[in-house]
Formats: C-alpha cells, structure tokens, sequence
C-alpha cells in the first residue's frame, strides 16, 4: 500500500521527539480516528530553526509528520503555513488516497504550534 519513501520515513521518523526549550509546541488530534501529534518549534528572526514532533497514529501519520519536518526547517512561518496535504504527499511519493487525511495531523499541529508562538 505505502511506497519505499513513506515506509521509510514511518520506520525511521526524521525529527521525533521532544526539543528542549521550544519556543512554541502545537498539537492536534483526529477527531474520527482519534491520531494525534504534537509540534515543537524553534524559532528565529520568523525563521524554523529547528522542529521536532511526536505522532500517535498510523504509518501515514508519522512518515508525513516526520517529512513535514523536514519540508519546514529553514523556512519563513509564512512559507510553513503554506503547505498542504498534497505538497508532504508529493514530497512523500504519493499517499493511498484513503490515507491521504494523515498528513493533516502533523500540518494541522504546526500551524497550532505557529498560532501559540504568535501569540
Ligand atoms: Fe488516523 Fe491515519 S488513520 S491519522
């Protein structure tokens, strides 16, 4: 079901974890399968500096959270709040379309932990 890219980021996240002394940390859940992942940010002159997550929920979960991480380092909160599902599904290879949903968690969870830093 899953390509060789989203099977090894699923096996191997990029940027799990905790970060200490985040600036800012963002969580959300799925209200319909009940996954959940948390965000923590570093951040710098508006810039990601450093990102870390923690996913609780299936393989597509944790492969586009862990890639999302990866897709942000470095960019402008701008930039950041501008990817979509189909951008970490791109960037993942492609996703099953049934499972193209996960990839909202750890997007959904950033822009919670950008919302929290602004404020
Ligand atoms: Fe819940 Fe994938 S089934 S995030």
């Amino acid at each position: 079901m899953y390509n060789e890219k989203v099977i090894d980021h699923a096996k191997n996240p990029r940027n799990q974890g905790e970060l200490d002394n985040a600036d800012a940390v963002g969580e959300f859940s799925n209200p319909d399968c009940g996954d959940s992942t948390i965000i923590y940010l570093k951040v710098r002159d508006n810039v990601i500096i450093d990102i870390k997550f923690d996913t609780f929920g299936c393989a597509a979960a944790v492969a586009s959270s862990s890639i999302l991480t990866e897709m942000v380092k470095g960019k402008s909160l701008e930039e950041a709040l501008k990817i979509t599902e189909e951008m970490v599904a791109q960037e993942l290879g492609g996703l099953p379309e049934h499972k193209m949903h996960c990839s909202l968690i750890g997007i959904d969870a950033l822009k919670d932990a950008i919302k929290n830093y602004r404020s």
